[in-house]
């Protein structure tokens, strides 16, 4: 996969704020009350690395968090980043060829589902749950398209792939359907939704085996 986000690195987080507001810091910050103490969280796709930020507010110390970007920019501007005293492993790679060989208690994916094709979805999704403990915690959100998504954000969502085609090889032009990975094996705890139901956070559980 050639996606590439290091050209976009130094400007995105504005570029998501000019286009979204707070919605889309405020879809992924939402997340963050459902982590628990002592917990070793896995976070793909963290971008410039606001989120650790975040978390430090309301873990200071205590969490072990293995943050895996695949931009060497984005991982860059991540780790200037005050993580309070939690222990951070930066990672730098892509998802697809990362394995750890301690499961996690949580899983957090921010945005990150919506640059991969159905397939590649699907194999990213079956590696990061294989790597989820039974009880964890799957921490998503994303853009969602339904049969009730309002015509201006569908738009919206063809120009962003367009944009981002050009500006970081994200190959593909709609987003995959995520909801299905999770029929089996998870439940939903609670899920809310931003931007007038365009995007969608949701905290699942792993199902006990
Ligand atoms: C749309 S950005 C979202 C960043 C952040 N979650 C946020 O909302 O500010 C997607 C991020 O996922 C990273 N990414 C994309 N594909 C990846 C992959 N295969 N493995 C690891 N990281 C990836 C990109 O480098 C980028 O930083």
């Amino acid at each position: 996969m050639n996606i590439d986000y290091d050209p976009v690195a130094p400007f995105y987080d504005r570029l998501a704020a000019l286009v979204f507001g707070k919605s889309q810091v405020n879809a992924q910050k939402w997340l963050l009350q459902f982590i628990k103490p002592e917990s070793r969280v896995l976070i793909v796709g963290g971008g410039s690395g606001w989120i650790l930020e975040e978390i430090a507010v309301e873990h200071q110390q205590g969490l072990h968090i293995v943050y895996v970007e695949k931009s060497a920019k984005m991982l860059a501007l991540s780790q200037q980043r005050s993580c309070g005293r939690n222990l951070v492993e930066f990672v730098h790679s892509d998802i697809s060829n990362f394995k750890s060989e301690q499961s996690f208690d949580a899983v957090f994916t921010g945005f990150l589902f919506d640059n991969f094709p159905q397939q590649l979805a699907g194999e990213v999704f079956n590696s990061l749950s294989a790597q989820l403990l039974p009880g964890g915690l799957w921490l998503y959100a994303d853009f969602e398209q339904n049969s009730n998504t309002k015509t201006v954000h569908k738009l919206m969502l063809k120009a962003m792939y367009w944009l981002f085609r050009v500006l970081c090889k994200v190959e593909t032009s709609q987003l995959p359907h995520m909801n299905s990975s999770f029929e089996k094996g998870y439940e939903t705890l609670k899920q809310r939704r931003f931007y007038s139901g365009f995007i969608t956070s949701r905290a699942y559980r792993k199902v006990l085996n």
